[in-house]
């Protein structure tokens, strides 16, 4: 049961008694704003206990439409027969500031930021001081994914999104180097978009795009990419199959979806291996504590199958200090035991004694790196799926 005009759609999901919002409720006649009074009316009429109200991919609210909402609630809340729920992004710039107005019209209506407390580690990861260390891991893994790219069909003129796109630098390198027709970057971290803008705009890239935006509920049509990645992010959500949802349903038929995957079972270096594996080790767990999957590399294959993707193709990408500059990858090194012992040490309230183990068996993995005759591998896996 849905309705839709020339630019929105307003759909009820029956299974959360849910009405979802899509699209631009601006400009729109009386004609449909009566319609969108009667719809929401009627199903205020059908339902009991509580009525969601969707707005997670609304991009613009007119003031006439507004005024239909607030209408509604008025209404709802005078006959206490339903629990209204508000539901807004953070993401959509205008929801938060308007919607948060609205429990004040009366009882029994409630607001949420669907994607404020999204997932454990959201803080952190989508601050800027987590740039640098995409950046390193960038640096290393480009060189050998640029070619991976290209076997996994990422080739020139096509449409290609990358959701979760950090700051942007491998959308940037894939917009110039593998020349699609265009590729859009989305990411929920302001600071990353604006990085990520800047560095376009910076080296003149005209077929490439940054948007701020929710993985779990994109602002991008359906079946409109030939090529959609989403690079080492699967990891850091507690409910991936929100997001993987999504990616597939702007995937064409016929497109691929590409996915890559940490996986720390696989970092190991010689000598220090002992010292190695029990900080990957003990950095997996806390990453764990913090809702993080770092071995979800190995469970690629069984993710693109569960989407009943086809035609799976997977690598792994081996950096190494053989076929990588072991400084970048040392520096690289530093922004992790950085990140895990500062930053997750400080989320999770480790102790002085267990930051300092972390930081000791990443100064370990350093002394193997910057060894002459010291041997290091971090791995990751690469995994697409064609959508038939
Ligand atoms: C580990 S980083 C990986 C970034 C990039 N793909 C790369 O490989 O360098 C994960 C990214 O996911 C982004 N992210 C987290 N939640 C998101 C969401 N709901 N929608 C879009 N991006 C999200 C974070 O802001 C962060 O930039």
């Amino acid at each position: 049961m849905s309705i839709s005009g020339e630019r929105y759609t307003i759909s009820y999901d029956p299974l959360d008694q849910q009405v979802n919002f899509e699209g631009s409720l601006r400009a729109v006649n009386q004609a449909d704003l009566d319609a969108i009074r009667e719809y929401l009316g009627e199903l205020h009429q059908r339902l009991e206990g509580t009525m969601r109200l969707n707005f997670r991919k609304l991009r613009y609210l007119s003031s006439a439409g507004l005024r239909i909402i607030i209408d509604f609630l008025k209404e709802a809340s005078r006959a206490r027969k339903l629990d209204i729920q508000l539901i807004g992004s953070k993401v959509v710039t205008w929801e938060e500031k308007t919607l948060s107005n609205l429990p004040a019209l009366g009882e029994g209506i409630g607001f949420q930021v669907f994607d404020r407390n999204f997932y454990e580690s959201q803080g952190i990861i989508e601050d800027a001081q987590f740039i640098p260390l995409l950046r390193n891991q960038t640096r290393l893994l480009w060189p050998l994914e640029r070619e991976v790219l290209v076997r996994h069909g990422l080739r020139e003129g096509l449409r290609v999104a990358d959701i979760c796109c950090g700051c942007g630098d491998v959308a940037l390198l894939i917009a110039r180097d593998l020349k699609p027709g265009f590729i859009v970057g989305v990411d929920h971290s302001l600071p990353a978009i604006e990085y990520a803008s800047r560095l376009a705009k910076e080296f003149k890239v005209r077929n490439a795009d940054f948007r701020l935006g929710d993985a779990t509920a994109l602002m991008l049509e359906d079946e409109r990419f030939d090529f959609v990645l989403c690079r080492l992010s699967i990891q850091i959500f507690s409910r991936p199959e929100l997001i993987l949802k999504e990616l597939a349903r702007i995937l064409k038929p016929g497109g691929r979806l590409y996915l890559i995957g940490e996986d720390y079972d696989l970092i190991v270096g010689y000598p220090n291996d002992e010292d190695i594996r029990a900080v990957y080790d003990a950095a997996g767990k806390y990453g764990r504590d913090i809702g993080m999957d770092l071995y979800n590399g190995k469970k690629l294959y069984s993710i693109l199958n569960g989407l009943r993707l086809g035609n799976i193709r997977l690598d792994y990408l081996n950096v190494d200090t053989v076929n990588s500059d072991r400084q970048i990858f040392a520096e690289m090194i530093r922004s992790w035991r950085h990140f895990s012992a500062q930053t997750i040490g400080r989320e999770l309230g480790l102790s002085g004694e267990a930051k300092g183990r972390l930081e000791g068996g990443y100064d370990a993995h350093l002394r193997t790196i910057q060894h002459p005759f010291g041997y290091s591998k971090w791995t990751v896996v690469a995994a697409s799926g064609e959508k038939r």
